[in-house]
């Protein structure tokens, strides 16, 4: 039986309903059932580990609970024949780190169908600066090009721009030559979303109207909101005849209030994103683009690295929306 013991950050409740988060001792023992046993070397913070982080019972319906929706690493074990001891491996989405042990633990037990191999192209630190929030961007662009989409026609808008999925949405938008306008509140980062491609930066403010007219003028080709409510709202309204919008996010409101108008006057088309639960096949493939033609050179531009003790205080920055590019968490 394997007894080994690995360290993972994990979150309890208190009677009193407080949601306390330390690094505690765990043996693999302790993980849930499953057929490949994974040696973490690197997880990454999404959004979803801090709302899982913070007691969001939508995301999280158990505690304690080690989160982590992303993990990058080598089989330790393997029951099913696709994977051998030695494997470099990815794991992101489905039930990880949601109600299954996650990527902020040294060691995961997941089914196999849950688990991609490591795409030749890129290490297992480079997969974790895509994690769940770069896959997620990538998803985004390929469904704005399987939309019919292309470079050259237009302006595309990406909102909530300096965060990790907009980060990486600039930057692989960049890369395939469409003009790129970047939506931030973070005024100070113009010279960072320049670096990664933007063509123009425009505040919050300008990207939100607040008037209630049903249509405005049209501005995008296409949009990647990451951040819902208000700013989706608006990009619906501004964006042009037959363009695609993209959905994948609700940090600044998970409400849409609008009228059907800009669907059915200009034929605009909300697509919605979701990774957890893509299927595996788009999975590899969106992985495969990841590895070769949207491989970022501006990678350790986005990336920070921190360590499982630096979690705790990074998880309160992006509750806070203060974060830029992507975190990635080192548990060797
Ligand atoms: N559907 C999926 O499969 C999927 C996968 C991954 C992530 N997501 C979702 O996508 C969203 C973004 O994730 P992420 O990893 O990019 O998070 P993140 O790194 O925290 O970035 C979010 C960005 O949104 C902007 N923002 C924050 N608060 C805002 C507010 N109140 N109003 C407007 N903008 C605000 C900030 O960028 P600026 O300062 O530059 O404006 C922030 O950096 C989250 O809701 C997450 O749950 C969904």
């Amino acid at each position: 039986m394997n007894n080994t013991a690995f360290e993972a950050f994990t979150v309890e409740e208190t009677a009193e309903g407080k949601f306390l988060r330390s690094i505690k001792k765990k043996t693999v023992q302790d993980l849930p059932e499953g057929d490949v046993l994974v040696k973490v070397s690197y997880s990454s913070l999404n959004y979803k580990d801090a709302l899982s982080a913070s007691g969001n019972k939508g995301v999280t319906r158990r505690y304690p609970h080690t989160p982590g929706i992303d993990a990058a690493g080598v089989v330790d074990y393997s029951d099913h024949s696709d994977f051998h001891p030695g494997d470099k491996v990815i794991v992101s989405g489905y039930d990880l780190g949601m109600n299954k042990s996650g990527g902020f633990g040294q060691f995961i037990r997941v089914p196999a169908d849950w688990v991609v191999k490591l795409p030749d192209g890129l290490t297992l630190h480079e997969s974790m600066i895509y994690g769940t929030a770069g896959f997620t961007a990538a998803q985004s662009v390929y469904k704005l090009m399987e939309h019919g989409v292309k470079p050259g026609s237009g302006e595309v808008l990406v909102t909530g721009a300096t965060g990790g999925v907009g980060s990486v949405a600039v930057a692989i938008l960049a890369k395939e030559g469409f003009d790129v306008v970047a939506a931030s509140g973070k005024a100070e980062q113009k010279e960072f979303l320049t670096s990664l491609g933007a063509k123009r930066i425009i505040s919050r403010e300008q990207a939100m109207d607040e008037s209630s007219k049903a249509l405005l003028k049209e501005r995008w080709n296409g949009v990647i909101d990451t951040v819902g409510g208000g700013i989706l709202t608006t990009a619906l309204k501004s964006t042009k005849y037959g363009g695609v919008v993209t959905c994948c996010g609700n940090v600044a409101s998970p409400q849409l209030y609008m009228t059907v108008y800009p669907f059915i006057l200009r034929g605009i088309t909300l697509a919605g994103i979701d990774s957890a639960n893509c299927n595996i096949e788009t999975r590899k493939e969106v992985w495969q683009k990841i590895a070769g033609p949207w491989k970022l050179d501006c990678l350790d531009q986005l990336v920070t690295d921190i360590t499982l003790a630096e979690l705790d205080s990074h998880i309160e920055k992006m509750l806070h929306g203060d974060l830029k590019g992507r975190t990635v968490v080192n548990l060797h």
